[in-house]
């Protein structure tokens, strides 16, 4: 049998940087774990556009389709700002996700007890929470018909339109009922099924869904109340779905309940492939950090936790990626820090190299 295939596209500004350590993480799972990857490079953003003037190749965008996961950087950064729309380096990445049509965002929000005290709640609140927060990413009001400004009488109006099809609630919820299975077997759909069409008919196409999953525990809330719970007492909580837009704010909000945005991996999931994998691009959550990029100060983790999302829904290897989330959390408890992970202690921080190193090492 092959290997499983990755493509690795590390982008822009601290993109690369972080994808290094990464490097050496895959490279120890090839020597240590005799789990070897077929990993290929290539351009994506604003390097992608300096060498061939578009964020994304034709030819790169074939091999996302190809391979088993697409494990991406960052994209941009204030030189690329001046471009036209359609070749800015965001455009790259949106094109991934449409054309793989990556309709599922999850969005880990864990928090390593070594860093409870980081967090802007307090340590009960937050420490040991995980949680994810599964997020429709391809249809709902950034993409609905009608949009636009137009002229009505004497004043412009701005139009957006929320729009979504049973098969999109369908599909995204089965994949939230399945990741529940994996997990704690509860989920909680949220969407504001008081005030909008579009939410009543989420809730019940999601309990429909609900009913092929007789033993997940389904829960219902109004995001907004869901907003206010996550914040309150976010640990009531296991796997969350919702549409796009709630999934926006709510997922940013979450992540912030466990600290530095150096920290957060997501998963973009699609429809499974011939060999049963889903269509899979895992990045951190955060961009290409043009103030410190090319000065080794970097946090790698959330990068690296992305590949452990990889391993855990790509490569069917839930136990290596505990191991590896297991390896972070000690290098943590160690007192490693990277620059963003230190409060007004005034500790001295590692580089991005020496918390790559010392992960690969645990
Ligand atoms: P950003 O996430 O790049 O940076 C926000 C702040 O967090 C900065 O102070 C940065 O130094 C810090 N930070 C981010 N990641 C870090 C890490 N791993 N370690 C330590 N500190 C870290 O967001 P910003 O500044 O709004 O955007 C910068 C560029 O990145 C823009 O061109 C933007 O369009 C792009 N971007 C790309 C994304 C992507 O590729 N998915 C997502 C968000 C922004
Ligand atoms: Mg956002």
């Amino acid at each position: 049998m092959s290997n499983p295939s990755l493509l690795i596209l590390p982008g822009d500004g601290i993109g690369p940087e972080v994808m290094t350590e990464v490097r050496k993480v895959i490279d120890w799972y090839g020597t240590k774990r005799d789990m070897a990857f077929d990993v290929s490079e290539d351009l994506v953003g604003g390097s992608a556009y300096d060498a061939h003037g578009t964020p994304l190749t034709d030819a790169t965008m074939a091999k996302a389709q190809e391979v088993d996961a697409v494990l991406l950087g960052a994209v941009g950064g204030p030189k690329y700002d001046a471009l036209d729309f359609s070749v800015k380096p965001e455009r790259g990445l949106l094109r991934l996700r449409k054309e793989m049509d990556l309709f599922a965002n999850l969005r880990p929000a864990q928090c390593f007890d070594a860093l409870a005290d980081f967090s802007s709640l307090k340590r009960d609140v937050v420490a040991g929470l995980d949680i994810v927060i599964v997020r429709e990413l391809t249809s709902g009001i950034y993409f609905g018909e009608p949009r636009g400004i137009i002229e009505d009488g004497n004043e412009r109006v701005g139009i957006n339109t929320q729009r979504y099809t049973e098969s999109e609630i369908d599909r995204v919820a089965r994949n939230a009922f399945e990741l529940a299975m994996r997990r704690n077997r509860k989920l909680c759909s949220m969407e504001k099924a008081n005030v909008m069409e579009s939410g009543v008919l989420w809730r019940e196409v999601v309990t429909e869904v609900g009913k092929d999953y007789p033993e997940v525990e389904l829960s219902h809330m109004y995001a907004d109340a869901g907003a206010m719970q996550l914040c309150r007492w976010p640990k009531q909580f296991d796997v969350i779905v919702t549409d796009n837009l709630f999934g926006d704010l709510l997922s940013d909000a979450a992540a912030m309940l466990t600290g530095s945005l150096g920290m957060l991996p997501s998963a973009s999931l699609g429809a499974p492939m011939a060999n049963g994998r889903p269509k899979a691009l895992y990045e951190p959550v955060h961009g290409s950090a043009p103030d410190i990029a090319g000065q080794g100060k970097a946090n790698p983790i959330a990068c690296i936790l992305s590949f452990a999302m990889a391993l855990r829904y790509s490569f069917d290897a839930g136990d290596e990626a505990t191991r590896l989330e297991q390896a972070v959390e000690k290098v943590l408890a160690d007192g490693l820090r990277t620059a963003d992970l230190l409060g007004e202690e005034g500790a001295q921080p590692v580089s991005t190299a020496e918390m790559g190193d010392a992960i690969v090492a645990a």
